[in-house]
């Protein structure tokens, strides 16, 4: 049976274009975070506590808002509110930038997917560190652990990306509980190939580097479309640098689910991805003890079920809310121990 999200909401919000819908929200949830009438409507939808620690974390629930949605951090409070055990905010570069031309979002409902070459369209570090800080001052910061995820800036080239994150890490660190290094969007030329251990080395040595007194755990995350030599290789060289967890996976580039006829350049997320990335989390998951954070098909209790079987600690969701709405999070949260 649809809930009242998918039989009201959706259909209104599916009816207008994808960024707009997107923006729409958004805006919605960012104005409710000012007003705390309105974040108290939203607790109608929190789950039953199903308490997780990780990396010296309390977690309330082991189902967290996936990096993306919430790229500029506009909205902490009402995503604190509406359940979520754990907030991810970014992609968040070096420099502010527009993204890709649009459009650079699509939906396809029969596969309950999305296409997105957004291009990390962000603020940039320094005005989320602005936003951040008045948000802290203000008293609404959400109570669960909120991560930081960090790319690379377009304009930068990828022989400067160590730079280019470390002014990301430097300005954003103290506002963040963990800090994620995403090296797998596929829309960022060349981002990917910072997946190589030469470059994964340098990358986490540098951050290692000047984590020395806030000491956030570091986490990497990698794409679904890796070799299972290239996959041993970065969880290897995870272990190396003592990365505190791996998010498995961002969006796909393999898009043969898709009608050839309807297919758009971009990352595809949501129902196609799902076996894809948790035979990922199941991979790494056999090699190491390193905590894995699923992403990737998450649309209802099922599916979540099978990344926590298949060896991991956290999930989380992006695609599935936009189907299924916020109940997603209690109808996931129910079925856990
Ligand atoms: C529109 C859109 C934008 C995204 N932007 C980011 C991003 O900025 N950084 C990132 O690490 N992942 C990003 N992702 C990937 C999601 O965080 C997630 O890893 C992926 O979509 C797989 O999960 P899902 O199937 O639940 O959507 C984005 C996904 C979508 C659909």
């Amino acid at each position: 049976m649809k809930n009242a999200y998918e039989r009201i909401v959706r259909p209104l919000l599916f009816a207008i274009d994808p960024e707009m819908a997107h923006r729409l929200t958004l805006g919605t949830l960012s104005a409710a975070s000012r007003i705390d009438l309105a974040l108290r409507a939203l607790t109608v939808f929190r789950p039953p506590l199903k308490p997780k620690k990780l990396f010296r974390l309390d977690f309330p629930n082991p189902i967290g808002l996936a990096a993306g949605l919430d790229k500029n951090g506009v909205a902490l409070p009402a995503w604190g509110a509406l359940g979520f055990g754990f907030i991810e905010i970014g992609t968040v570069t070096a420099k502010p930038q527009p993204g890709n031309s649009k459009p650079r979002i699509f939906r396809f409902p029969e596969q309950q997917a999305l296409i997105n070459r957004l291009g990390f369209n962000n603020d940039g570090a320094d005005a989320v560190a602005r936003r951040l800080r008045k948000l802290r001052r203000s008293g609404r910061w959400p109570q669960v652990p909120v991560g930081i995820n960090i790319g690379k800036s377009m304009s930068t080239a990828l022989s400067d990306a160590t730079e280019d994150y470390l002014y990301s890490f430097r300005a954003l660190r103290e506002f963040a509980d963990y800090i994620v290094l995403n090296v797998s969007s596929p829309n960022t030329p060349g981002l990917r190939e910072l997946q190589g251990h030469a470059a994964l080395s340098e990358l986490l040595a540098a951050i290692a580097d000047k984590n020395v007194i806030t000491r956030k755990p570091i986490v990497v995350k990698i794409a679904p479309d890796l070799m299972p030599k290239e996959l041993n290789q970065i969880v290897a060289t995870c272990e190396q640098n003592r990365v505190a967890a791996i998010i498995a996976t961002n969006a796909t580039v393999e898009h043969s689910p898709i009608p050839p006829d309807k297919d758009e350049q971009g990352g595809l997320s949501g129902a196609p991805l799902r076996e894809k990335s948790t035979t990922l989390v199941r991979q790494i998951a056999a090699i190491s003890t390193i905590p894995v954070i699923a992403s990737g098909g998450i649309m209802d209790a099922a599916s979540a079920r099978e990344k926590i079987d298949a060896g991991a600690q956290l999930v989380q969701i992006y695609t599935g809310l936009i189907y299924r709405g916020p109940g997603l999070i209690r109808e996931i949260a129910e079925t856990l121990e």
